[in-house]
């Protein structure tokens, strides 16, 4: 477990807590790691960026402009140059800037151009921290790929006593040094995944679909991207969203124009997971005025097969190229699993059954097996997507914490 050579962007905020971020910047450097703070106008009231950059040997951010020479600090350039960053300790004020995007100090544009992972670690009262708008920002940070890094119970500044006080510097290396322990690290690696439903237009009001939520599919590209990767999300037509910058989001609505997108970008795709409910069939025409109703009349749709994504990505695949696919079974589920990862050509295929209670189409849950081509097989519990997508990235990515049964 190592921090050497790391280059850590370490954000300061205006809480009583960032004298602890002398310990932790203190910390970090012993660990071998290269800081560069980066400090909201709050954080200097807190604690001066002489006592930090003595500490880092190298100026401290805050403004966008030097005053004194005019030298203009790149927010982009230090979010290519970092292998992490961290805000420690983040108000109430910085986690809600971070979750809308409110880009009015030097920290956040640093944060939105950054492209390594960012953990958060908040500071503040216990009612701000319980605070329903807190809580909710901190739930969109957790949904766009931001880990958190808990506050824990004790007396606080306040001298009321607590959730909020910030994470020990010791504890939050800790955290950071696990994070880097694990061969989790997707940076350089260009992932393509496809999500969601699609329609298929019979008129110009209706359509073919399924129930499909998109849910899986975000979970596992904010996983991805969180992890470093560059992630080209194909989506169906659903109501989520996915900010995280290392997410190219590209919408579609119906299965042939998913494959057109899918096609052109698997060359130069690392790997591929297929988690969109892609429909099998089309209405063999789209009627071009609204289908009336008429009673006395039945009408019948003539369908005709969709392209088959996977299978023509299978068919594609290069060596070093990794496919994963989903399969969402009512009956003879690991069967017809196991004969779909060979037909499609894919590594692993992710198992789950609409048997299951709390998983499958729409559900924040879901309960997955996992199949590999070397006939190895992992069941999991039932978990939020966001757990689950984390498996299916530990196991096809090879993280040692997760291993075949
Ligand atoms: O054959 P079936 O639809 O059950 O296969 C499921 C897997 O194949 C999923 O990974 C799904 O995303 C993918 N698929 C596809 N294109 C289709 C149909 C399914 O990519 N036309």
């Amino acid at each position: 477990m190592s921090l050497a050579g790391k280059h850590i962007v370490l954000g300061i905020t205006g809480s009583i807590a960032a004298y602890k971020s002398a310990t932790l910047t203190r910390l970090l450097i012993k660990k071998g790691a290269e800081v560069q703070i980066v400090i909201t106008p709050a954080g200097k009231e807190f604690i001066t960026p002489i006592t930090l950059s003595a500490l880092t040997g190298k100026p401290v951010i805050s403004e966008f402009f030097a005053a004194g020479d005019g030298t203009w600090h790149s927010h982009v350039d230090l979010g290519l140059w970092a292998d992490l960053m961290i805000v420690a300790p983040a108000t109430a004020s910085t986690i809600g800037k971070m979750a809308h995007g409110i880009a009015d100090n030097m920290l956040i544009t640093t944060y939105l151009s950054m492209k390594a992972p960012v953990f958060v670690a908040p500071a503040m009262d216990l009612d701000m921290y319980r605070h329903i708008s807190t809580q909710r920002n901190i739930e969109i940070l957790r949904k766009d790929g931001v880990q958190l890094i808990d506050p824990a119970e004790g007396e606080l500044a306040s001298h009321l006593e607590g959730k909020g006080r910030m994470e020990e510097p010791e504890n939050i290396v800790a955290v950071l040094e696990q994070f880097f322990a694990t061969p989790n690290d997707l940076t350089h690696q260009n992932i393509l995944i496809t999500a969601g439903p699609t329609y298929e237009r019979i008129d110009p009001v209706r359509f073919i679909g399924n129930f499909s939520s998109g849910k899986m599919g975000f979970a596992l590209a904010v996983e991805c991207a969180s992890r470093g990767a560059e992630v080209l999300l194909i989506t169906g037509p659903t109501a989520l969203s996915a900010s995280h910058p290392n997410i190219r989001r590209v919408d579609v609505e119906s299965a042939r124009e998913m494959f057109d997108i899918a096609v052109k970008a698997f060359p130069g795709m690392d790997a591929a997971i297929l988690s969109a409910a892609v429909a099998d069939y089309r209405p063999q025409q789209t009627v071009a005025e609204k289908i009336k109703r008429n009673e006395q009349e039945q009408i019948t749709l003539t369908l005709t097969p969709n392209p088959d994504i996977a299978a023509t990505l299978g068919k594609m695949k290069k060596p070093g190229q990794k496919i994963i696919g989903f399969a969402l079974e009512t009956n003879d589920e690991e069967s017809h699993a196991i004969k779909k990862l060979e037909k499609k050509n894919f590594d692993y295929i992710v198992l789950n059954s609409l048997q299951d209670k709390g998983a499958g189409f729409g559900h924040d849950t879901n309960k997955v097996t996992m199949l590999s081509r070397s006939g190895m097989k992992l069941s999991f519990e039932l978990k939020t997507k966001k757990e689950v997508a984390k498996d299916i990235v530990d196991i096809a990515f090879g993280s040692s914490s997760n291993r075949f049964t």
